[in-house]
């Protein structure tokens, strides 16, 4: 089941939201709507859009929120999650229409007063709710060999120099979240491209000047589905939640492609 084309209900068709400070609620809090784009295989046959309201405070999560719908109101509602501080990168979804991780994204920052909308990442399968299945994203990661490929047993650590290591840092902060991936236009009408985060982290190698196998990788994104496929759209870079310069990175995996080498 594609999430590719997705329609957002109208406003008006939404029970009374929003912003709205309960009686019995805790001081500082108020009620807001999320929307949130439902999918369970076993009694839909297509997804459908379910709001709820939950009580939250201006500093918490969506995260959060979608703990409270689920301890509280229902607890069929399904998403990934793990670390809930933005290391783990299990909880990428779209939220408003954007790419975010759920863990790190506040209520004050969105508009609170309208309802939030909530649906799984697009262009990988939706298995359930705000579930993808990641396979094909982690099958384009392991295309690039995403590891230090270096001959011999030195007996000592293989020392790298502080500009050497600057070629490759922002890439290393890459969390595996597809975020930019799942934002991709390409991504979304070719399942074959591999994707700005397998690229990412073919340049966090390609760059490493210990390793050996960067023309590998090279030679690998040199083909028709590879980086030749980006259009430079920049949602890529807009979408990471760490700030990774993900449309450099990848024009840099081209200019290597065209020299040869790193
Ligand atoms: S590059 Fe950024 S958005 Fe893409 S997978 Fe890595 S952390 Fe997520
Ligand atoms: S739950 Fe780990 S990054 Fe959000």
């Amino acid at each position: 089941m594609s999430a590719a084309t997705v329609a957002y209900p109208a406003e008006t068709d939404v029970a009374d939201a929003s912003a709205e400070a309960r009686e019995d609620a805790p001081p500082g809090s108020f009620t807001i709507t999320l929307i949130i784009r439902r999918f369970i295989p076993e009694i839909d046959e297509e997804p459908r859009w379910e709001d709820f309201d939950v009580n939250v405070f201006p500093t918490d999560r969506i995260l959060d929120a979608l703990h409270k719908i689920k301890w509280e109101q229902d607890g069929s509602l399904t998403f990934r999650r793990s670390c809930a501080h933005g290391i783990c990168g299990s909880d990428a979804m779209r939220i408003n229409g954007r790419n975010r991780l759920a863990c790190k994204t506040l209520i004050k920052d969105l508009d609170p007063s309208k309802p939030i909308y909530v649906e799984a990442i697009k262009g990988l399968p939706l298995e359930k709710d705000l579930v993808v299945d990641m396979e094909p994203f982690f099958e384009s990661y392991r295309q690039i060999q995403p590891f230090l490929q270096a001959s011999g047993t030195p007996d000592r650590e293989r020392h790298q120099t502080v500009e050497a290591r600057a070629r490759f840092d922002d890439t290393t902060k890459c969390i595996l979240c597809a975020a930019c991936t799942s934002s991709c236009p390409v991504f979304w009408t070719d399942g074959q491209y591999f994707g700005p985060a397998a690229i990412v982290n073919a340049h966090r190698f390609i760059f490493d000047d210990r390793d050996e196998a960067s023309q590998v990788r090279l030679d690998i994104l040199n083909d028709k589905e590879g980086v030749w496929r980006c259009r430079t759209t920049f949602n890529c870079s807009d979408a990471c939640p760490r700030g990774i310069e993900v449309t450099k990175a990848i024009a840099e995996v081209k200019q290597a492609v065209l020299r040869g080498r790193a």
